[in-house]
């Protein structure tokens, strides 16, 4: 079997990487120039994603820029981005590129995958577009399926051999098609139509971010009537059989916060997604907020902000929410912010009159008086005694939303140590 994956992003390259594994002949079709050389003259992942090292040494995955001469391969994927544009509406522009160049040069008995995520009915409007532009027929002459990807950013290689596969199809043959390409992984194969695959993502996905915005509103009404967080979600589940499942903490990253939006965009109505946005999004503004109204002015303070990828030990940091809470903290001009992550790509952080960017942690926090864990990396948790000494022996505050340091507080200064 010859397959081409479109997209060799955060999703297609380890999707790429296990086919490869799984002895199907790759190519990977990429527009970046940076990733390509990356990925076949360093052999090495052009983002953090541990487990393919050895496949990718072996230099079998072959990528190009474009879909020029693959007359001859049996499945597209596509696993292009599928972002939200400034409004409640999904932009489609990746996706229609695609598929209009693949209608025009598709030929008989050639399947395509959709795995990136997309709203409701973006696979029928796939099947038009590839219809109208090819004068082929889905289910006859070509074969289309949805099989989002479920992965989590960090776990692909363990994920991709062992998550059930979602394969949404309207016709048998399309079935028989996925069925085949996902055999080679050895998962089990779901079948269904193209609008419950759809929603099986995007469920799965906005499911977190709903949960997230339980345990933030929790933390919002506790710490506004001076109560913790932490030992109510411990009283909450002590020893009962239905607890809280999740924990507070800034809830964004690139799929959780766009994929409320695709399921948003056909509905006026307020609903829990809306509210769970509002709460998730609020959190940077309530805990700076809180802060200044517990420990005051925040002007003179030398602020230290450990944490910049959207999620813990990531180096992604598109859509996370430090960047928020960065800002927040630069209105109220204290007299320094440092912002660490040792894991995140400087080139990509953002940039803030005064604001200085470190990878190192001891240097970030020395002169810092007030420490906010943005992030729940896990180097926060190992230093957790020289963070603690912090407080003891410098008056320094903390922030910590995560419970990063297991002190089960919040908000946390020496008269609590
Ligand atoms: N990141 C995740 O953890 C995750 C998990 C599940 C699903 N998804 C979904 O998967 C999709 C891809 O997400 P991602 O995080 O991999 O995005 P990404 O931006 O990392 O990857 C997309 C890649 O496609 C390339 N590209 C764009 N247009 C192209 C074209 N015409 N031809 C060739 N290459 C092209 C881009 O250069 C980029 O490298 C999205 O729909 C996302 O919602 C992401």
């Amino acid at each position: 079997m010859k397959i081409a994956v479109i997209g060799t992003g955060r999703v297609g390259l380890p999707l790429a990487l296990a086919f490869v594994e799984a002895g199907v002949e790759v190519t990977g079709i990429e527009i970046n120039e940076d990733i390509r050389n990356t990925v076949t003259i360093d052999k090495t992942m052009p983002f953090l994603e541990p487990g393919f090292e050895d496949v990718l040494k072996a230099g079998k995955l072959k990528m190009q820029e474009s879909l020029e001469g693959l007359q001859d391969i049996d499945c597209f994927i596509v696993t292009v981005g599928t972002p939200l544009l400034h409004h409640i509406e999904t932009d489609l522009s990746a996706i229609t590129r695609v598929i209009i160049d693949l209608a025009r040069r598709i030929v008989p008995g050639q399947t395509i995958i959709m795995r990136s995520t997309t709203a409701p009915q973006t696979t029928e409007y796939v099947k038009k577009v590839l219809e109208k532009n090819s004068e082929l027929e889905v289910g006859k002459d070509i074969f289309l399926a949805c099989c989002p990807e479920r992965i989590l950013e960090g776990k692909a290689r363990e994920e991709l051999f062992s998550l059930p596969q979602i394969v949404g199809t309207q016709d048998p043959l399309s079935a028989e098609k996925a069925q085949q390409l996902f055999d080679k992984l050895g998962t089990e194969v779901l079948h269904c139509d193209y609008i419950t695959a759809e929603l099986v993502k995007l469920f799965n996905n906005v499911s977190r971010y709903a949960y997230f915005a339980l345990a933030n509103v929790l933390s919002m009404i506790a710490i506004d009537y001076d109560a913790e967080p932490y030992e109510i979600l411990k009283l909450t589940n002590h020893k009962y059989p239905r607890p809280i499942t999740s924990k507070p903490g800034f809830t964004a990253g690139t799929c959780l916060r766009k994929d409320f939006g695709m399921l948003s965009e056909a509905y006026w109505s307020a609903d829990i997604l809306i509210s769970s946005w509002r709460i998730n999004e609020t959190m940077p503004k309530f805990l700076v907020e809180s802060a200044k109204r517990r420990w005051g002015d925040l002007e003179k303070r030398n602020i230290a902000v450990l944490g910049y990828a959207f999620k813990k030990d990531a180096d992604d940091v598109r859509d996370n929410l430090t960047d928020k809470l960065l800002r927040y903290l630069h209105r109220e001009c204290p007299s320094q912010i440092i912002l660490h992550d040792h894991l995140v790509n400087e080139a990509e952080v953002i940039q803030l009159h005064d604001m200085k960017f470190s990878t190192d942690l001891d240097q970030t926090i020395e002169s810092a008086d007030l420490i906010v864990i943005a992030t729940n990396h896990s180097l926060y948790t190992e230093n957790r005694e020289k963070l603690l000494d912090q407080v003891k022996n410098n008056q320094c505050r903390i922030v910590d939303l995560w419970d990063s340091l297991d002190t089960g507080k919040v908000f946390l200064d020496n008269t609590q140590l």
